[in-house]
């Protein structure tokens, strides 16, 4: 029995010690978790400012001293984009390569920006199926629902086009690609689009219309061997308040209405002077008010298609005078057959040989319908064939941007390339509505055309 207040003496001692100890150990418990935080909290740093720098790569380049980081950033997008192929490596390029390819004899090597775009993917999938080697470039960006860009580009995908994810202000990742590829043309597309969102994001515009074409002229010029001939998208917009119709290539384009015109404007003087300095051979393309499948969710013809198949009321302009506001309406096809003609008709670039060298070609085109068709009558199109009633509102035309009317004179595209357009708005907003109850899968009131599909019709029958 006197070995218990011992016992309980000696277990003091040692809950004391051993509390003592759990002390210590607390204490270096605490030491070390306090390096792990450390670590922690470095890592974490390391982390977060390469996600930055995966993410706003422009703002840590300075010009191309820093190639080949930009080359690691695009790696790493293109990696976590659809595509497994790794940037600036072996099977990069590759595939790049096989992409670039002409399946016809002599046939082009063609690089197209904005190929994830509208009138891109077109381009690129006509390209193609003539034989042309087509390498597609794009930052997916999201203007409009990038979703419907990554469905184009996984049909390019299966008609053999690589679209690569890049920005054209990317001028390391431009030099590489005309390292691995010695394009013969390029097809620039790739454009901040859309008239009145530039008065909300005025910076878009110049970035991509006016730095990313200069980058893009840049590359072309001092980098390409040889220089390729180039093709690129401007816009009827650049007409502005001009009030002769049709609108010929001859009238006064100094009054813009929009910054986006005026970006498009600009982008024809840089185009000027590329031509004149370095020999660069360049078409500019001005567009009509291009329509049909896979087209552009900002549109208006597709816009107003949501909003009647969803009962929202849409808003049509009219003039000041009362008169209805017309567009140009023209169809896609239409609009690649020109692009067509533009690159097969573009002498190559002479490059900046002094006084001895041959002036290269400059040359500026509309690309139009040549017959306005008033926006309430476009609706009324619509709903024929969509079997439901718009919930119209029509207001004064404000001071937007938009312009009343466009009318384009394609005389010079069609004895210079043998431009014609073929397709009126009921034909080509049919093909439209078809594609767009397809890939939406949306139900109509309407029965639209079920005929078989076509192996054409593939790519136009995918859904997201
Ligand atoms: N559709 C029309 O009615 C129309 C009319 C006049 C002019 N245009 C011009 O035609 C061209 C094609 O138009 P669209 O209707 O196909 O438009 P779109 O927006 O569908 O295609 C443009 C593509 O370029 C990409 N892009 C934008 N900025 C980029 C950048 N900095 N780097 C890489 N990619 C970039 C976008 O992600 C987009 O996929 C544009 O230059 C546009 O301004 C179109
Ligand atoms: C269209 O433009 C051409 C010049 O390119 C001109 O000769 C012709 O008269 C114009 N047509 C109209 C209807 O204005």
């Amino acid at each position: 029995m006197a070995s218990l207040p011992d016992t309980s003496k000696s277990f003091k001692i040692e809950r004391h010690n051993s509390y003592l100890l759990r002390r210590i150990n607390s204490a270096k418990i605490l030491n070390a978790s306090s390096h792990l935080l450390f670590r922690a909290s470095i890592l974490a740093t390391v982390v977060l400012i390469l996600l930055f720098t995966l993410h706003y790569p422009p703002l840590l380049l300075s010009g191309s001293a820093s190639g080949s980081s930009a080359a690691a950033h695009s790696n790493h997008r293109s990696l976590l984009a659809s595509s497994a192929v790794s940037y600036g490596g072996a099977a990069w390029e590759r595939e790049v390569r096989r992409s670039a390819t002409p399946h016809r004899p002599s046939g082009f090597t063609v690089l197209v920006t904005g190929a994830a775009g509208f009138v891109g993917t077109h381009c690129s999938l006509a390209l193609k199926k003539r034989g042309d080697g087509v390498v597609g470039l794009d930052n997916f960006n999201s203007y409009y629902d990038p979703s419907l860009k990554r469905a184009r580009q996984a049909l390019l995908a299966r008609h053999g086009v690589l679209v690569l994810e890049a920005d054209i202000n990317d001028a390391a990742l431009l030099a590489k690609l005309f390292d691995v590829v010695p394009f013969t043309h390029v097809l620039h597309l790739a454009a901040q689009a859309g008239v009145r969102y530039a008065m909300r994001n005025p910076q878009s515009y110049v970035a991509s219309n006016v730095a990313g074409l200069v980058a893009l002229f840049e590359v072309a010029a001092k980098h390409a061997d040889p220089q390729p001939a180039i093709v690129w998208a401007s816009s009827s917009s650049v007409y502005g308040l001009n009030t002769e119709t049709p609108f010929s290539e001859l009238h006064r384009t100094d009054r813009p209405a929009s910054l986006y015109a005026a970006t498009k404007k600009a982008g024809e003087a840089i185009a000027h002077t590329y031509n004149h300095i370095y020999g660069l051979s360049i078409t500019g393309l001005r567009f009509f008010t291009v329509y049909g499948p896979w087209g552009r969710p900002d549109m208006a013809y597709f816009s107003f298609t949501n909003d009647i198949l969803s009962g929202k009321p849409i808003t049509l302009f009219r003039k000041h005078d009362g008169t209805a506001v017309q567009r140009d309406f023209t169809f896609i096809d239409d609009v690649v057959k020109g692009c067509l003609g533009a690159l097969d008709t573009a002498t190559p670039s002479t490059g900046s040989g002094g006084k001895k060298r041959a002036p290269a070609q400059l040359r500026v085109y509309n690309l139009g319908n040549t017959s306005p068709v008033p926006v309430a009558k476009m609706v009324g199109i619509l709903e024929n064939l969509l079997g439901k009633k718009a919930n119209k509102k029509t207001v004064t035309l404000p001071q937007n941007g938009d312009v009343p009317y466009t009318h384009a004179n394609v005389s010079l595209a069609e004895s210079d390339f043998g431009y014609r357009p073929t397709i009126d708005l009921t034909t080509g907003l049919k093909k439209f509505v078809k594609w767009y109850v397809e890939y939406y899968g949306v139900k109509t009131g309407k029965h639209i055309d079920d005929k078989k599909k076509t192996e054409e019709e593939e790519g136009e029958a995918a859904s997201a």
